[in-house]
């Protein structure tokens, strides 16, 4: 299936690794010319040029979106570089445990408050060219209890955030979706951490808690962004897609 995306602008927050890398990767393999962004310039810098390598743009842009008007330069650089924006991918999320002040504030900032600000920076010129798909890299932690209350409240707020964008979005043309991911395994990323610090019970996890048995891999997640991206997925808005081979509990 063609995509229709070969030309497009998107930038990918939070995407030296993981599952960002790999939406990004993969909105580059259908001919998107990508830009991607993280604290590491070095790791963004080898991302980036493995992207280059199989023949796309991609444009590297160190920043820790977390400061106020980062997100904003970041986008603004997008679009000085490449003349356009028609997709951007808030993926950049986590969490800090703990429950006090400054562990709700930085959850719902990096999930919530980053997205906010990058969409609210991309908002115009998609408007400008009557056209443009955002997304929101949730999780099912949105809408199952388990882990740190603020990660759920902050995944949910996503959630409800893309849905309500696409409402007051759809006459321009801007289409906004929710994806939530279930656990996902990759070198470096946090459910690699706890598998080492406690095989058994993660191997628990998989065969109570995830119906087939196995975590899921960032490519999983980039194959279902990547086609939402694109206009083929021009009737999907406002929509939250769970990509959690039927994960019955989010954490463990
Ligand atoms: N992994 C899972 O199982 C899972 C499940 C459900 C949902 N999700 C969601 O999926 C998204 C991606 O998760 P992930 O596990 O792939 O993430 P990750 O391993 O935490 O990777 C995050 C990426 O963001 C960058 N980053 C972190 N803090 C940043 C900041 N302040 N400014 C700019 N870049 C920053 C990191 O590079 P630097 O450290 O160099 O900045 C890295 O490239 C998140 O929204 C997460 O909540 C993940």
């Amino acid at each position: 299936m063609d995509l229709g995306l070969r030309g497009r602008v998107a930038l990918v927050t939070g995407s030296s690794r993981g599952i960002g890398a790999a939406i990004a990767a993969g909105l580059a393999v259908e001919g998107c010319r990508v830009a991607l962004c993280a604290r590491g310039a070095e790791d963004l810098a080898t991302t980036a040029g493995r992207i280059r390598e199989g023949g796309a743009d991609a444009l590297a842009v160190p920043a820790d979106l977390t400061a106020l008007d980062e997100a904003e330069r970041v986008v603004r650089e997008t679009i000085a570089h490449y003349g356009g924006l028609d997709i951007l991918v808030n993926n950049l999320g986590g969490g800090r445990g703990g429950d006090d002040d400054a562990a709700w504030a930085y959850t719902l900032d990096v999930n919530l408050g980053v997205a906010v600000r990058a969409s609210r920076a991309a908002i115009p010129a998609m408007r400008a060219q009557g056209r443009g798909a955002i997304l929101l890299i949730a999780s099912v932690s949105g809408w199952q209890a388990g882990g740190a209350p603020a990660y759920n409240a902050a995944k949910a707020a996503e959630i409800m955030y893309a849905r309500s964008l696409a409402k007051d979005l759809a006459p321009d043309g801007i289409r906004v979706n929710a994806v939530s991911p279930g656990s996902i395994l990759f070198p470096g990323g946090g459910w690699e951490r706890r598998q080492r610090r406690d095989p058994e019970r993660i191997a628990r996890f998989l065969a109570e808690d995830l119906p087939l048995g196995r975590f899921g891999t960032p490519e999983e997640v980039a194959n279902v962004v990547v086609f939402l991206a694109s206009d083929r997925a021009s009737l999907v808005t406002g929509a939250n897609i769970a990509v959690d081979g039927c994960q019955l509990k989010p954490s463990v």
